[in-house]
């Protein structure tokens, strides 16, 4: 086989076989096919797009070019969830808890990546010696004992995602259904649970920007899961505008504490128990989603969730008192308030915008070795339908480098319409795909 043929058949608009695909990542794998021949093929592929059974190949084949993890010996359905990203998005950090403390064994493997903010385990290391270089054994235990554990990811996951991601993000080729579907189930299927929940996101501040994008994705992404024999749900879940009111790595921590204690912003605690009750369903802990969503409203209200939280830090060598006082955490040295230039009401923010403003802070990183300061970031005090006055403080920055205030705070302003008309509320959940 030739990767010059491969590539002429996608650009030409035909359908490639299991074994082609195969060829493809192989040599992806082992570097035996070059960076500009894998990128003319994505780019053929963004083009002439692929058919289910060329992307369940896909899949496969990325699935198995490197480690597959095998949690067999841990008691119980292992339920996995899966955000594809968006601004503000914690949801992790508080639906970990609230699952485990229903009895759903959580074994978590996360990032920390690119983006506005850091991945699970940056914001987790905001609790002083938290540890994520968890031992496979360790890992599996502290599933069994507690029902919860996050590691790093050490295992060599899914290695020609990684390859092919670096990729297609210095070639323009990210934004296509079957990359992205494909992308994100080798590594969930990968990781070994059992059963998958999906949250994927639409708007301003996701990568499927319409409604009808990302319910394409969901699909798409719902019956990979099936085909490979895992129970797959996906929720199409609204990112017009950032999630909950906190973007920042420990900000964002103290917001998914507030969710445990029943007093977290609507959108984000809705969201988890929403996504948490279908965990609870496909884990068979819950006969049906009443059931669930009653479940994990009980985990916050008898505060058995934040006791799992609790333990969970404890578990992984972190402080828990910073569970019940925040004020532990480190601060930011400056609180400054951007003001709002009009009066009205708030009718817009773009997500992105605010993920933009939070990164030049210094939340996030732009490149793989970029330092994140995990105390900085924004606080949102004024959200879409919110009446705001002339002046009054529509966010607060948590600053530690001043000269970086300017710049965030334009992008801020710019990213915020304010009009006269409080618009229709989108809904939080757009459809559940299964
Ligand atoms: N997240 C992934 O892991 N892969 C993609 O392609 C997009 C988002």
């Amino acid at each position: 086989m030739r990767m010059l043929d491969l590539i002429l058949k996608k650009k030409n608009g035909g359908t490639l076989s299991k074994a082609e695909i195969q060829f493809f990542i192989q040599g992806v794998t082992h570097d035996t096919i070059p960076d500009y021949q894998t990128a003319a093929f994505l780019m053929a592929v963004c083009f002439q797009g692929m058919t289910p059974q060329e992307t369940s190949a896909l899949t496969e084949a990325m699935m198995y070019s490197g480690d597959t993890i095998d949690l067999s010996e841990i008691h119980g359905v292992k339920v996995d969830k899966h955000s594809t990203g968006g601004v503000g998005d914690k949801t992790t950090i508080a639906l970990g808890p609230m699952v485990a403390a229903c009895g759903i064994p959580v074994a978590k493997m996360s990032g920390r990546g690119l983006g506005h903010t850091g991945g699970t385990i940056d914001k987790l290391e905001s609790f002083k010696g938290f540890q994520t270089a968890l031992p496979i054994r360790q890992f599996m235990n502290q599933v069994n004992e507690i029902k919860l554990a996050v590691a790093g990811q050490t295992a060599n996951l899914a290695p020609a995602d990684k390859k092919l991601y670096a990729l297609r993000d210095v070639t323009g080729t990210v934004e296509n259904v079957s990359l992205i579907a494909s992308s994100v189930m080798s590594k969930k299927l990968a990781s070994g649970a059992d059963a998958i929940v999906l949250d994927v996101k639409t708007g301003s501040g996701a990568f499927m920007k319409t409604k009808e994008e990302a319910v394409n994705l969901a699909r798409t992404m719902v019956e990979i899961g099936k085909h490979m024999g895992r129970k797959t749900v996906a929720l199409v879940t609204d990112m017009d505008q950032p999630l909950g009111k906190s973007v920042g790595n420990i900000l964002e921590v103290k917001e998914a504490i507030d969710v445990l204690k029943g007093q977290g912003p609507k959108d984000i605690t809705e969201l988890c128990i929403q996504l948490g009750a279908w965990m609870l369903v496909l884990g068979e802990c819950a006969a049906d989603l009443d059931e669930g969503k009653a479940a994990m409203k009980k985990s916050i209200t008898s505060g058995s969730a934040l006791e799992s939280m609790r333990q969970f830090i404890a578990s992984q060598g972190g402080d828990p008192r910073y569970v019940d006082d925040p004020s532990l955490f480190d601060s930011a040295s400056y609180l400054i308030e951007v003001t709002s230039p009009g009066s009205g009401i708030v009718t817009h923010i773009d997500a992105e915008g605010i993920g933009r403003a939070a990164l030049v802070l210094g939340a996030g990183r732009e490149q793989k070795d970029s330092q994140i300061d995990l105390a900085v970031g924004i606080v949102l005090n004024k959200k879409v339908g919110d009446e705001v006055a002339l002046g009054e403080s529509i966010a607060t920055l948590h600053v530690n480098d001043l000269s970086k205030v300017e710049e965030s705070e334009l992008i801020l302003l710019a990213s915020y319409l304010i009009g006269e008309q409080a618009p229709e509320p989108n809904p939080l959940i757009y459809a559940v795909i299964q």
